[in-house]
């Protein structure tokens, strides 16, 4: 038990934007650290809606048993407009003054964060954890589902590439990633992708797909994997190009939300059950306004703002390994 140097009495948990595995192992996380330290704990359903309209109720520790290998929010999550409004979040900051609530860990990406800021500046403390499968917040190395989401898909595209390899084909596969390709460089590398199109790569087609199918066929390759990050262009449009241009036969398969489902991996678990324990003892400790971040192997934290204000590029070293060893 840690010293609870803010006397908090409730601390409020929400999950909030697109839902990740691994949510629920964070959620299980702040909702035990709380009760071992005399804080009670209070699950906020559907994301910042069950702030604005008292939808809320207190969890205790056995109210989170066994959720751990669940995917998906017991909480629920939803995207909510009206707390987009300043009259929105003065509504939410005053439910939280009557209903004893002295911060909220918010788990989420950064239309998450932005939420847990006008919070923050509103009286509410609040400490925001990365959750999305799409790996695209600036500040954090890692975020929780992007483990499960990559792993979920690998399978798949291992499934697919037996096929593709029967009958000479070229698979070309939509990963999500909402305009970032974070998701599509780690899986295309996992399953030595013939070509990985992403938003942040410029695609030049001669060079950058007939090419490397070219180089690949040359190499005795009769089957290929592409894969397209969400955003990167119409992939039904790339098939029937690389078909046109190539003479292969290809299959167009779109994975969507399968990615965001699915029991959460160890490395999921693991990391959102640190990030939830790190999250309240930060509160404890009177710090607000910032996010949990995973950084070169620890766990830190930053301040929103700073968070909100990074760029994460593409990572390309990898990028470059992928190409290297996909010929
Ligand atoms: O941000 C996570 C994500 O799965 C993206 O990869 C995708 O673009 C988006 O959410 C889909 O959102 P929705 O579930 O609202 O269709």
């Amino acid at each position: 038990m840690m010293e609870n140097t803010k006397k908090l009495r409730r601390i409020g948990v929400l999950t909030s934007g697109g839902d990740a595995p691994g949510m629920n192992a964070a959620i299980r996380a702040v909702v035990r650290t709380c009760i071992g330290n005399g804080i009670i704990p209070v699950g906020i359903r559907r994301g910042y809606n069950g702030l604005i309209n008292s939808d809320v109720q207190i969890l205790d520790a056995r109210a989170v048993n066994g959720i751990t290998s669940r995917g998906g929010t017991m909480l629920y999550t939803a995207r909510c407009d009206e707390f987009r409004t300043p009259q929105g979040v003065e509504r939410a900051a005053q439910n939280c003054r009557y209903l004893g609530i002295d911060g909220i860990v918010c788990i989420g990406g950064d239309g998450t964060f932005r939420g847990a800021r006008e919070l923050a500046h509103a009286g509410v403390a609040t400490v925001g954890i990365p959750g999305t499968i799409d790996n695209d917040i600036a500040c954090t190395h890692y975020s929780i589902g992007f483990d499960t989401a990559a792993n979920t898909a690998i399978e798949a595209i291992d499934r697919l590439a037996d096929t593709m390899q029967s009958h000479e084909r070229t698979s070309v596969v939509e990963v999500m990633g909402h305009n970032a390709g974070h998701l599509a460089l780690y899986v295309g590398l996992a399953v030595g992708a013939a070509v990985i199109i992403t938003p942040e790569k410029p695609c030049d087609f001669e060079n950058d797909v007939l090419e490397r199918l070219r180089e690949s066929h040359y190499n005795g390759r009769h089957h290929f994997i592409v894969i397209v990050a969400e955003g990167s262009g119409n992939t039904q449009q790339i098939a029937q190009r690389i078909k046109e241009e190539t003479g292969q036969e290809t299959r167009v398969t779109t994975l969507g939300h399968v990615q965001r489902g699915g029991s959460p991996t160890a490395r999921d678990r693991t990391m959102a059950s640190r990030m939830g324990h790190y999250a309240v003892e930060q509160l404890m400790a009177g710090k607000s306004n910032i996010v949990v971040c995973y950084r070169n192997s620890q766990l830190m934290d930053l301040p929103i703002d700073e968070a909100l204000e990074m760029q994460r590029g593409l990572d390309e070293y990898m990028y470059q390994v992928a190409r290297d060893i996909s010929i």
